[in-house]
């Protein structure tokens, strides 16, 4: 389970310190396995559930030239995991939207349950690794890997999502308003939006006070390992649109 991988992710999140917390951490995350040297990663979800492949595994092509999207983050690992445990009928008949997806690893977790069409977005540069990792699953049918930067206008191929998935996203400051303003394009009152963070400065105060002018929050209470990653600063949030903008 002390994978090398995962601890060179941790490791750039700067959480790898030889802690109780980091070690109860990695018991949380998804298995890893690195099968080559060439950038292949391989997570596998255990979970309890009859109705999906047990584990549920996702081959991930992790790459960090086209930009810190390139790798699983821990934030993206405890997201899929929740989805994982969560099951299909959460998802069932559902459009599900993912922002700021880099690898794409949370879409691809819940890609292979029936019943929905999941779309991976980020930017440019991260299409490829998107499509390939896409590929790799053999997920055709229901993952589509589309550009969307925050900020800009909704493209007219991606639906409106019953279901919005984010995680990671909160570690630039000039692109706080950005991911405000494209959360807000892409919901009502009635999305839901789920929303895992790893609180890393005090300036990420900044985007929950630009978040609030639009969404009210509330911490995810039902995932049994909260506890193990809010020692990490990592929290799970789901967001609700305000019906009267502030
Ligand atoms: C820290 S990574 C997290 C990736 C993935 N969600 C995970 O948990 O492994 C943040 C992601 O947000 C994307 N991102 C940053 N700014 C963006 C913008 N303005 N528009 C769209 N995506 C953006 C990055 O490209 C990157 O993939």
């Amino acid at each position: 389970m002390h994978d090398s991988g995962l601890e060179g992710v941790i490791s750039s999140e700067g959480l790898a310190r030889s802690s109780a917390s980091v070690s109860e951490l990695l018991t949380i995350l998804p298995q890893q396995s690195h099968a080559t040297s060439d950038g292949l990663l391989k997570l596998s979800f255990s979970h309890e559930l009859e109705c999906i492949p047990r584990p549920v595994s996702v081959s991930l092509f992790v790459d960090a030239s086209p930009g810190c999207g390139g790798l699983a983050w821990p934030a993206g690992q405890i997201l899929a995991n929740y989805l994982v445990q969560k099951g299909p009928k959460y998802l069932e008949n559902k459009n599900i939207l993912e922002l700021g997806s880099g690898t794409g690893l949370v879409g691809l977790a819940i890609g292979a349950f029936s019943g929905m069409k999941i779309w991976i977005t980020d930017q440019a540069p991260l299409l490829s690794i998107m499509n390939c990792n896409i590929r790799l699953n053999r997920l055709e049918s229901s993952v589509v890997a589309a550009e969307l930067n925050w900020g800009s206008p909704i493209p007219a191929n991606i639906p409106r999502p019953d279901i919005i998935l984010a995680a990671d996203c909160v570690y630039f400051e000039p692109a706080f308003p950005l991911l405000v303003q494209t959360l807000s394009d892409l919901s009502d009152s009635t999305t839901d939006i789920l929303f895992c963070y790893k609180k890393r400065r005090k300036a990420d105060k900044r985007f929950f006070a630009i978040l609030k002018k639009k969404f009210e929050w509330k911490e995810v209470l039902d995932d049994p390992h909260r506890h193990i990653y809010n020692r990490e600063s990592i929290t799970m949030i789901r967001l609700l649109r305000r019906s009267n903008n502030l």
